[in-house]
């Protein structure tokens, strides 16, 4: 190990400056525009993965984006650990809200990354968090220190809901085949308050379409008489929350798993700072469901928000028109036992039938997924709590999250193995957001904490 950690302290700048290149592309999966860009990242992938050791590197065709593939079998009788992560972004808009170029990395400090701060987008989400596993793959075989088998699998449709990825996993079952999935696509807490992630949420994703009248009206020749599409789209939003923001979807709540008090209490441990976190985002007073605390609502609790809302006229000045149709996209998450087909499902008969008569209503389903919750007393979540301990001196809490990666459940319902999500972003960083960034710090974290991940784990399967 201390070869392994010498090799990164000796090339841990060109690691750096290596990233950076793959910042360039902008890989952004759910624009068909940059069809090409993401074709070239999955070959960027792939070329990393040879020139680290990887054998049998394939980028892989699918109906959408490709799937990176490669492995280093060592010994049959060895565990084997599958990596998976995504190289495809987010859409950077809005644009102008962007410090530097989104796909022009800049390395600047910021007040929670004293040492530098990568900002581009996909720098933290999560080309920055695969390039760690590449780059603790290489270090690992540049020393001859590999203690296990290891496959990667990254995928080009993670942020569009990993469609095709669900399908290469029914079909290629013996390739994939491993003890255990390992997964740097989530947060820890801070940088010195280390953490594993043990849950996400789920997902369901819903497009409304409200039609009122049959063409565009003058809004003043008909406001008055006829429904206004966008106004009733609102009201119909404005009723899925009550006074106390409990979803009011009946049976929304029905199978949400209640939280024992002193997990609850437990979990509230975990250090937050609500002045800070409000500050932080420029807001006065948080809201959220009553009863619940900012962490609760953000990991254990559903929740239904509107993504974007539009119809009638945003162009510049005025334009008095009554529009004939209103659009909405809205995601519910979802916690452990809520199943996302029958939360689309209560979501579509509720939501068609609080509309009045003078409309109608189309709702059409997207992606969803299921939430996960992990296991702490398994060998993968023992590995990475040693790992963490040993390079941050401390010991990581558990930490249930609010994000989404629905493929975590398929790789438990069909290739029957578990996942450990041991991610090092910060929750502050802007994933998704203008500006995202990722501390220099966590990136060299995550290359230093990899290998004593596969150690441990090693140790722990052969003991
Ligand atoms: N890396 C995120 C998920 C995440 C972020 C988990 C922070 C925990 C903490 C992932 O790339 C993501 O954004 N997933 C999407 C899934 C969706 C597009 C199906 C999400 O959560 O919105
Ligand atoms: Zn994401």
């Amino acid at each position: 190990m201390q070869k392994v950690q010498a090799y990164i302290a000796e090339h841990k700048e060109r690691f750096l400056h290596e990233l950076l290149d793959w910042l360039r592309i902008p890989s952004i999966s759910a624009d068909p525009a940059y069809k090409a860009d993401v074709q070239r990242m999955a070959e960027a992938v792939a070329d990393k993965l040879r020139a680290a050791g990887a054998d049998a590197v394939e980028v892989c065709t699918t109906e959408g984006h490709p799937i990176v593939y490669g492995e280093k079998i060592i010994g049959a009788n060895l565990p084997t650990v599958l990596v998976y992560g995504h190289y495809d972004v987010q859409p950077p808009d809005p644009i102008d809200l962007w410090e530097s170029g989104p796909f022009d990395p800049v390395i600047k400090p910021t007040d929670l990354h004293p040492q530098g701060a990568i900002f581009a987008r996909g720098s933290c989400d999560d080309k920055g968090q695969v390039y760690m596993h590449v780059k603790a793959f290489e270090a690992m075989m540049a020393c001859n220190a590999l203690p296990c088998n290891v496959k990667f699998m990254i995928e080009g449709e993670e942020e569009v809901g990993s469609v095709n990825l669900g399908k290469y996993c029914e079909a290629n079952k013996d390739k994939l085949a491993c003890d255990v999935v390992l997964i740097s696509d989530t947060s820890i807490i801070a940088n010195d308050t280390p953490s594993i992630t043990t849950g996400l949420r789920g997902l369901s994703y819903v497009e409304v379409e409200v039609t009122g009248p049959n063409r565009d009206l003058h809004s003043g020749v008909y406001g008055g008489a006829v429904a206004n599409p966008i106004n009733v789209l609102c009201q119909m939003i404005a009723s899925l929350h009550d006074e106390d923001r409990h979803i009011t979807i009946p049976g929304f709540y029905d199978d949400v798993e209640e939280i024992s008090p002193a997990e609850r209490a437990e979990m509230n441990k975990a250090p937050h700072n609500e002045d800070e976190y409000k500050a932080a985002l420029g807001i006065d007073e948080v809201m959220g469901e009553k009863g619940y605390t900012t962490h609760e609502r953000t990991s254990i609790r559903p929740t239904l928000d509107v993504n974007g809302i539009w119809g009638g006229y945003i162009g510049e000045g005025a334009k008095t028109v009554l529009p004939s149709k209103a659009y909405a996209k809205i995601s519910m998450r979802l916690v452990p036992h809520q199943h996302p087909d029958k939360i689309t499902e209560l979501f579509t008969r509720y939501f068609k039938s609080i509309a009045p008569p003078s409309v109608k209503v189309v709702v059409k389903p997207h992606h969803g997924g299921f939430p996960v919750v992990t296991p702490t007393h398994t060998p993968e979540y023992q590995a990475a709590h040693k790992a963490m301990e040993a390079t941050f001196g401390k010991a990581p809490l558990p930490s249930r999250e609010g994000g989404s990666i629905p493929i975590v459940a398929l790789f438990e319902s069909v290739l029957g193995v578990k996942s450990v999500l041991m991610g090092f972003g910060l929750n502050s960083d802007a994933i998704h957001s203008p500006n995202e960034h990722f501390g220099v710090f966590n990136f060299y974290k995550g290359i230093e904490t990899i290998p004593y991940f596969y150690e441990n784990y090693a140790a722990l399967k052969n003991s």
